[in-house]
């Protein structure tokens, strides 16, 4: 067996390289640059780490991000007015709301405000409507890595086996669209599945999107299999991913690493979202 570990960090750096000569091309030739509003309610830990990473990214690649770091009792009408004036600022090409949001914040009526335009991170009932429809241009960035590491890797999907362990509108859900649109055959299993493994065992590529740290152990994966670990957990030593790294490893032909597999692809794509996004505001002018 040749257990490959995709790099995704590398990747990730050639997608990002991409993007920056694009960023700059278009400048010179326009004088125009892309802008991206990152939104943070409170102060989560994980959140904070995220979008400083995400900061870290625009500015590598050329991209003007504004921060807006709200405090946690804010309201959802400060909110909601914050977003509408980022929607007609001409300026800003791409708006992020960091989720999850305190609980008295209704995250769907957030995303909704959004304008789909400016939705980058491919949230908005508009957006999802047309991955449904295979039409979408602005998609989730994790599942969207994820399709993207794959390719990058040479992995073929038509006509694979895909089981998504894990059912989020940020992942498992689009995730599976994307995978039945490359022809794959597609499983959804999630907390109430009975038998998982029953499942997980017959994936030619099994992506794992669970959010428990390890729980995809080596007797539930095909040898041979393609493993693909979305979990980002953090415990004492560290970061962990919802797949058994080291014993996994051991059968598959390839697997990603947690950290620097499918998390720097999420941030890469939203770079690429955002990229997207201003390139659409250019070609309506
Ligand atoms: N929280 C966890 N993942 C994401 C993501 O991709 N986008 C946003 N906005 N929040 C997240």
């Amino acid at each position: 067996m040749q257990n490959i570990i995709i790099n995704g960090k590398e990747i990730a750096s050639a997608i990002k390289f991409e993007i920056a000569e694009e960023l700059r091309k278009i400048k010179n030739n326009t004088g125009k640059e892309a802008g991206l509003a990152v939104i943070l309610v409170g102060d989560d830990p994980a959140s904070t780490v995220y979008v400083r990473n995400k900061k870290k990214a625009c500015q590598e690649v050329g991209i003007r991000s504004s921060e807006y770091h709200l405090p946690k009792e804010t309201q959802q009408d400060t909110l909601l007015n914050l977003i509408n004036s980022l929607n007609k600022n001409p300026e800003i090409h791409g708006i992020l709301v960091q989720l999850p949001l305190p609980n008295h914040i209704q995250s769907d009526k957030i995303i909704d405000a959004i304008n789909p335009d400016k939705d980058v991170d491919g949230f908005h009932p508009v957006n999802v409507g047309k991955l449904v429809a295979n039409t979408a241009s602005l998609i989730s960035c994790t599942p969207l890595g994820v399709m993207t590491l794959l390719d990058k890797s040479e992995i073929p999907v038509e006509g694979k086996k895909v089981v998504i362990v894990g059912r989020s509108n940020i992942v498992g859900k689009p995730a599976a669209l994307l995978f039945l649109h490359r022809n794959a055959t597609v499983t959804i299993c999630h907390s109430k599945t009975k038998n998982l493994s029953d499942y997980t065992n017959k994936a030619d590529i099994l992506v794992a999107a669970i959010g428990k740290p390890a729980f995809i152990k080596a007797d539930m994966v095909k040898k041979g299999a393609v493993v693909i670990d979305v979990g980002i957990n953090r415990d004492e030593a560290g970061l962990i991913g919802d797949v058994d790294f080291p014993s996994v490893k051991e059968r598959v032909s390839y697997i990603t690493p947690v950290p620097g597999g499918v998390g720097p692809m999420t941030i890469a794509m939203l770079m690429k979202n955002t990229l997207l996004a201003f390139k659409n505001t250019l070609n309506k002018n």
